[in-house]
């Protein structure tokens, strides 16, 4: 089966790309990356890619006079390259229903919590303040409504006691790393599919441990 064409949207550190980009380099993935676009010309994840000698594109959405202009700018650059599927890694724009029915089931976002719980930006402080014991990261597919849409896979991180938003956001970005690419995989390789709103995933697991997290201590 040939790859599928991989086009990573950022709009800054970039560290998911990396760790899509890295994946997608390991034998037998079934995608490979053929352009990362930025709407900040100067995001380090861009110089990153640069220097991999991926395809990059970098396109200033304070240079056109509304979404739907940033947005055909967006897509042509995505033709131009013949992707077939969007990871959004980082990738700080709201996105139209126009742009987001064209790359409908064909567009990823990974979130820093267990959604749908805790959409939105400010997650760890939010998840902090709440005395959540257990939160995580959730991929899925992008629908028009802020960090929603049909889930592909999650990873479950403990809040340990004495966390700040740095030490839970380092703890919750480390699991990132390892669940975009599995996403990645099951999507590219044909694994999932969207059914009435839902992922479903048609592979064999095994049944996963569940994660039990006491309320132990208090935070600082
Ligand atoms: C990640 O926490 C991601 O979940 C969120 O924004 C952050 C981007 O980090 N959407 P990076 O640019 O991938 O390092």
């Amino acid at each position: 089966m040939p790859k599928k064409r991989v086009g990573i949207l950022i709009s800054g550190r970039g560290s998911n790309m990396q760790a899509l980009v890295k994946a997608m380099a390991t034998t037998g993935f079934p995608a490979e990356p053929v352009v990362v676009v930025s709407n900040r010309s100067e995001a380090e994840g861009l110089a990153w890619a640069k220097e991999r000698g991926l395809p990059t594109v970098a396109i200033d959405h304070r240079a056109y006079a509304n979404r739907m202009a940033f947005e055909a700018r967006l897509h042509q650059a995505l033709l131009d390259h013949h992707v077939e599927l969007i990871c959004n890694a980082g990738f700080m724009r709201m996105l139209t229903g126009g742009f987001v029915e064209r790359w409908k089931d064909r567009q990823l976002n990974i979130h820093p919590s267990l959604l749908p719980s805790f959409p939105g930006l400010d997650t760890h402080r939010r998840v902090l303040e709440q005395g959540v014991l257990i939160t995580g990261c959730t991929v899925h597919f992008i629908r028009t409504e802020m960090d929603s849409g049909p889930i592909v896979a999650q990873a479950a991180v403990a809040v340990m006691p004495g966390d700040t938003e740095h030490s839970l956001a380092a703890r919750v970005l480390s699991a990132e790393h390892k669940l975009y690419p599995l996403a990645l995989r099951l999507v590219a390789s044909g694994q999932v599919r969207v059914e009435n709103e839902t992922a479903i995933f048609a592979g064999n697991l095994h049944e996963p441990m569940p994660m039990l997290v006491p309320a132990v201590n208090s935070r600082a």
